[in-house]
C-alpha cells in the first residue's frame, strides 16, 4: 500500500534497548516528517546510535517499534531500505581509488545506480571538481561529503546521519551544514545526530533532546529557542502527560525535566491543558508561565556530559 504523504517518514514508538542492565533507549516516541530536516541531539552515551542501528534494522529493540513510510522496519526491510541513505560511524571506502570509483563500486553492488546519478551525487556534495583524486587524500570533510553523495546514490526519500561532523574543522564542519540546508531545501527529510546545539541550531527546522535514552525535549527549533511562551507545569504522570501534549497543534515543544514539564505555549492555553490532562487522569500541582530561553537549558544538558 502506498504511503500516504501527511503520514510520517520515521515513528518510534516505545521505542527501547537494553544492554544487560543498561538502558540505552528509554521508550522514545519519535516523529519526523516529510521534507523536515530533524536534529537528533544528545550527549556521548545519550542513545544516539543505537536509536539509529534500531531504525536502520541493525540493531534489534527491546521493546517498541520503529515505522518508515507507514511500515514496521524489521517487518519490511526489503521495502524500506532501499528508501533511504544512511552514513554512519565509520564510512568504510577505498583509500587507493578515487572518489568516483568509490561510488561506482557502490553504485555496482546495489545493481540499480547510473552513471548520470553518480555525477548528480557528486555535485550534490561539491566533488565534482575532485572526484578523480584518491581518497585517501581528501581532507577529512571532503571524506564525509563523499560518505553523503554515497548515501545519496539511491536518491532516498530520507537521509540518517550520524554525528556528521565528528572530527571537523570550524571549515569542514561549514562544509557540511551548508550541503545540509541546500539538500533540506530540495525537500529531502533528513536526520542529524549530533552532541552540538550550535551545529544542530543552524541546520535543523526540529529537534529532538535526549540524555540517558529519554527524550527530554521536542519541538519546532525556532521555539525552542525563542524567549517567552512557555508554561511549567508539576505533574503526577509527565510520561503521560507529554505523550498527550505532544499531540496538540499547539504545543510547539516540550522539555521534560524530571517531574517538571516545560510546554510551548502561551498562558491562553492553560485551561484547555488542565482540562486535557484531568480528563486523563493526571494532576497538575503546580503551574505557572515562565519566561526564558532554553538556550542554557539546552548547553546543560548537551555539554555537561562530554568525553
Ligand atoms: N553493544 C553494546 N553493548 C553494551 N552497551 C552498549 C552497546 N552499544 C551502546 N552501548 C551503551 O549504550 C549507551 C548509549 O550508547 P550510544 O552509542 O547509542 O550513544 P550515543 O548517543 O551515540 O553516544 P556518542 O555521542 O558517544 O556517539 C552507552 O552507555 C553505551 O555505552
Ligand atoms: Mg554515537
Amino acid at each position: 500500500m502506498a504511503s500516504s504523504s501527511n503520514e510520517p517518514v520515521v515513528r518510534t514508538q516505545g521505542l527501547t534497548k537494553r544492554f544487560g542492565n543498561l538502558v540505552a533507549v528509554d521508550d522514545l516516541n519519535l516523529e519526523i516528517h516529510r521534507g523536515q530536516v530533524f536534529g537528533f541531539l544528545g550527549p556521548n552515551g545519550a542513545g544516539k546510535t543505537t536509536t539509529i542501528g534500531m531504525m536502520l534494522g541493525l540493531i534489534r529493540p527491546t521493546a517498541g517499534s520503529v515505522e518508515m513510510f507507514g511500515l514496521d522496519v524489521r517487518e519490511n526491510l526489503n521495502e524500506v531500505l532501499p528508501r533511504v541513505g544512511a552514513v554512519l560511524d565509520n564510512p568504510s571506502l577505498y583509500p587507493y581509488l578515487s572518489g568516483r570509483d568509490n561510488l561506482r563500486i557502490m553504485a555496482r553492488l546495489s545493481g540499480e545506480v547510473t552513471d548520470e546519478r553518480i555525477e548528480q551525487s557528486l555535485e550534490a556534495v561539491g566533488l565534482l571538481p575532485r572526484a578523480e583524486d584518491k581518497f585517501q587524500n581528501y581532507s577529512l570533510g571532503m571524506k564525509q561529503r563523499l560518505a553523503v553523495a554515497a548515501a545519496l546514490l539511491g536518491d532516498p526519500e530520507l537521509l540518517i546521519l550520524d554525528e556528521p561532523t565528528k572530527g571537523l574543522d570550524p571549515a569542514g564542519m561549514k562544509e557540511i551544514r551548508d550541503l545540509f540546508v541546500g539538500l533540506g531545501k530540495e525537500g529531502k527529510t533528513i536526520f542529524i545526530s549530533s552532541h552540538l546545539l550550535h551545529e544542530v541550531e543552524q541546520v535543523c527546522d526540529h529537534v529532538a533532546i535526549i540524555k540517558g535514552g529519554r527524550l527530554i525535549a521536542q519541538g519546532v527549533m525556532s521555539d525552542l529557542l525563542k524567549r517567552g511562551g512557555m508554561l511549567e507545569l508539576r505533574v503526577t504522570d509527565p510520561d503521560r502527560a507529554m505523550e498527550l501534549l505532544r499531540r496538540e497543534s499547539w504545543v510547539s515543544s516540550l522539555v521534560r525535566d524530571g517531574e517538571l514539564l516545560l510546554v510551548g505555549a502561551g498562558q491562553e492555553h492553560a485551561p484547555e491543558i488542565s482540562a486535557l490532562l484531568a480528563k486523563n487522569e493526571i494532576f497538575i500541582s503546580e503551574m505557572r508561565a515562565r519566561e526564558s530561553t532554553l538556550e542554557g537549558f539546552f548547553l546543560e544538558v548537551t555539554e555537561s556530559a562530554d568525553g
